[in-house]
């Protein structure tokens, strides 16, 4: 899916907005070339997003990229490092154009990022579009097909793996699985056309129960999973669970929903606890919410449920009808364990949108 491009005589701009998403069966443990061990489903969500503008101009003759990068208004000279050596990374196969001109990016969070929100991915999904908007303009093409959005997507995995689910509305499955038609370790592909509608407008509050940065990266945990002994047995679990879940998105079963979304939050963390060395991820106001909402769900048989990404922040994941119940239990019940009370209120979301 490489490309490359003419001159551009004026600055180019493309502006993106890309949410996070959430996995509900966990990308854990990679390969090659941020290849996946296993394949992943998630939803796309909706307030957690990045925004981004990305603009070429003038002529660059220095033969490798040239950046210049403002985050949430200010220089970020970790930030830039990383998108930098991304951007060379990419350049050759991916956007020629990368090279010949100064590139200007100007990028913003909603949320804290190294939090456990997957800030990486809706900034990586944002950069990505961006650079394939870019793309577009140099060959004079207006259209965003179906081709723009798998390249957007492979572009994104390789700046953070999840991130390549972001780019599609709903729900996203990334990772070849030989029951999901046109899946892929190289990109996402959007599923959400073959989901029952409760799933489209499902919550997810966002519990901050810390927002520092992790103690384990991603990266390095993911690094860890190559020594872990129950890698194996878990690339299966997680295939099996896909079957499971794709089943119970398509029927609207929220009940084995929501107990495969637990499973996977208890197993990832699972993981990471039986690495060598181990570490653990969760705080303790994270175990006293697991437990509140268990037992909530069991007193009241309201249907709540939550998940966990690498980070102590619990999501909190309910049906649209169950709204004002769940609202109160989170306010009276959780709120008191969020650090300076801090809840993202997000929900299932509509992906991507073009900044005019
Ligand atoms: O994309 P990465 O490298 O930040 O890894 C994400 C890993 C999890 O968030 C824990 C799971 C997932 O599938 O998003």
């Amino acid at each position: 899916m490489s490309n490359s491009t003419e001159m551009p005589s004026n600055p180019i701009k493309a502006g993106w907005e890309s949410p996070s998403n959430i996995a509900l069966i966990k990308y854990w443990g990679k390969h090659g070339k941020q290849l996946p061990r296993n394949s992943s489903v998630s939803f796309t969500l909706s307030t957690a997003a990045t925004r981004t503008f990305v603009t070429i101009k003038d002529e660059n003759r220095t033969g490798k990229v040239e950046l210049d990068f403002i985050f949430n208004g200010k220089e970020n000279q970790a930030f830039s490092t990383r998108v930098e050596k991304f951007l060379n990374s990419i350049c050759d196969e991916y956007f020629t154009f990368l090279k010949k001109y100064s590139i200007h990016i100007d990028t913003s969070n909603s949320f804290p990022h190294s939090s456990g929100i997957a800030s990486s991915a809706s900034g990586m999904s944002a950069l990505a579009l961006c650079l394939c908007d870019i793309e577009n303009q140099l060959n004079d093409k207006t259209n965003f097909d179906e081709n723009f959005y798998l390249k957007a997507s492979e572009v994104s995995r390789l700046g953070s793996g999840s991130a390549c689910r972001s780019i599609y509305p709903e729900v996203a499955v990334w990772g070849h699985h030989e029951d999901i038609p046109g899946s892929s370790d190289e990109y996402a592909i959007g599923i959400g056309h073959q989901i029952h509608p409760v799933f489209k407008s499902f919550h997810d509050d966002i519990l901050i129960i810390s927002a520092g940065e992790k103690s384990v990266s991603s990266t390095a945990g993911h690094n860890l999973m190559e020594g872990n002994p129950f890698a194996p047995v878990r690339y299966q679990q997680a295939n099996q669970r896909m079957k499971s879940l794709i089943t119970a998105l398509k029927q609207g079963n929220i009940s084995d929903f929501g107990k495969i979304a637990e499973d996977e939050a208890m197993t990832l963390h699972a993981l990471m606890m039986c690495s060598d060395p181990s570490y653990i991820l969760m705080e303790e106001g994270t175990l006293s919410v697991i437990r509140k909402i268990k037992k909530f769900r069991e007193q009241t048989s309201i249907p709540v449920f939550f998940t966990l990404d690498a980070g102590p922040n619990v999501h909190v994941l309910y049906p649209d009808e169950v709204e004002n119940q769940v609202n109160s239990f989170i306010q009276d019940e959780l709120k008191p364990y969020c650090n300076e009370g801090r809840i993202i209120r997000d929900k299932v979301g509509t992906g991507p949108e073009k900044i005019s």
